[in-house]
């Protein structure tokens, strides 16, 4: 017989669910087709107290599609990628000072984005896991951009669902540092151009397609396109529509980047903190052709 559906318990009124009474190490392909569809519906879900490696890991993100592999190309032939973290931490242990770049590009990650808007393939989830957490700060935000487009006012809707926005990655950098937007890992991608409203294609649900990677409009003057960024962005982060994940090892945390913005938080720098992160990409059933072609 099959294990039970899983309870669930609302984050937030507009989006988002813990889910209990789930082994994600062990979970079958039933019990994916449930989490799958909890996904779709949530946007966003939290599983706790997980006990999962790495290869666990890569297996509950395989399953969700395929995998993000942004630096296939700076390895040798035939190594197998590991699975990356978000972490102040250096390889010696130590932690990353107040100005290095590394610490810099973590800044970067506290401006409302969607991961990887900047990439031909850009991600349908992000997979986080608790492994290192901090006492105080360090939240992950994710907001509803499913919600703040069904409450948009009309007049801003309308300038949002006929465009195209450009994303690319130097951009959400820039905003930080120019020396940390001039990295190459930050230029290995063209800009990408999305239309501003990804539609869900298996409940239809539009949502607000944004990010701080996000830089013109097209076929709008820059300033005003860039304006018009603002706007939207303000208009999504609004504090109705965000949930804000405190870490404890262990969590689990999944959120579908066509329907949350999310950011990180900060935390005192002399406090270590370690998520590891495994991107799924974006394919044509998730929506992409349809975001490709129009
Ligand atoms: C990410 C990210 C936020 C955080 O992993 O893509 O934005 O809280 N992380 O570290
Ligand atoms: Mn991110």
């Amino acid at each position: 017989m099959n294990a039970p559906a899983p309870r669930t318990v609302p984050l937030h009124p507009l989006f988002g669910v813990e889910v209990q009474d789930v082994e994600l190490a062990t979970v079958d392909d039933t019990g994916h087709a449930r989490i799958r569809a909890l996904f779709e519906t949530h946007s966003v879900l939290l599983f706790r107290g997980q006990d999962l490696t790495d290869d666990d890991h890569m297996r509950l993100a395989e399953r969700f599609g395929p995998i993000e592999d942004r630096n296939a190309d700076e390895r040798p032939k035939g190594e197998k990628m590991s699975v990356p973290s978000v972490s102040n931490i250096r390889e010696d242990g130590s932690l990353t000072g107040e100005m290095d770049l590394h610490t810099l590009h973590l800044k970067a990650n506290m401006l409302w984005h969607c991961d990887s808007t900047f990439m031909p393939q850009p991600a349908l989830c992000n997979i986080l896991i608790g492994r290192i957490v901090t006492r105080t700060g360090g939240e992950t935000q994710l907001a509803s951009t499913r919600a703040a487009w069904a409450q948009m006012p009309e007049t801003l809707k309308a300038r949002l669902r006929h465009v195209r926005l450009r994303h690319h990655y130097s951009h959400s950098r820039a905003r930080i540092s120019p020396e940390l937007a001039a990295l190459p890992m930050f230029h290995k991608w063209p800009a990408q151009s999305w239309p501003a409203v990804w539609r869900n294609p298996v409940n239809g649900a539009e949502a607000l397609y944004v990010a701080s990677h996000a830089y013109e409009v097209e076929g709008m003057d820059p300033k005003a396109g860039a304006g018009l960024i603002d706007e939207a962005l303000e208009w999504a982060t609004q504090s109705r529509f965000v949930f804000s994940h405190r870490w404890n090892v262990g969590d689990v945390l999944v959120w579908d980047q066509r329907a949350v913005l999310h950011r990180a938080t900060p935390w005192n720098s002399s406090e270590p903190r370690k998520l590891t992160s495994l991107c799924v990409s974006a394919t044509d059933e998730d929506g992409l052709a349809a975001m490709t072609m129009r």
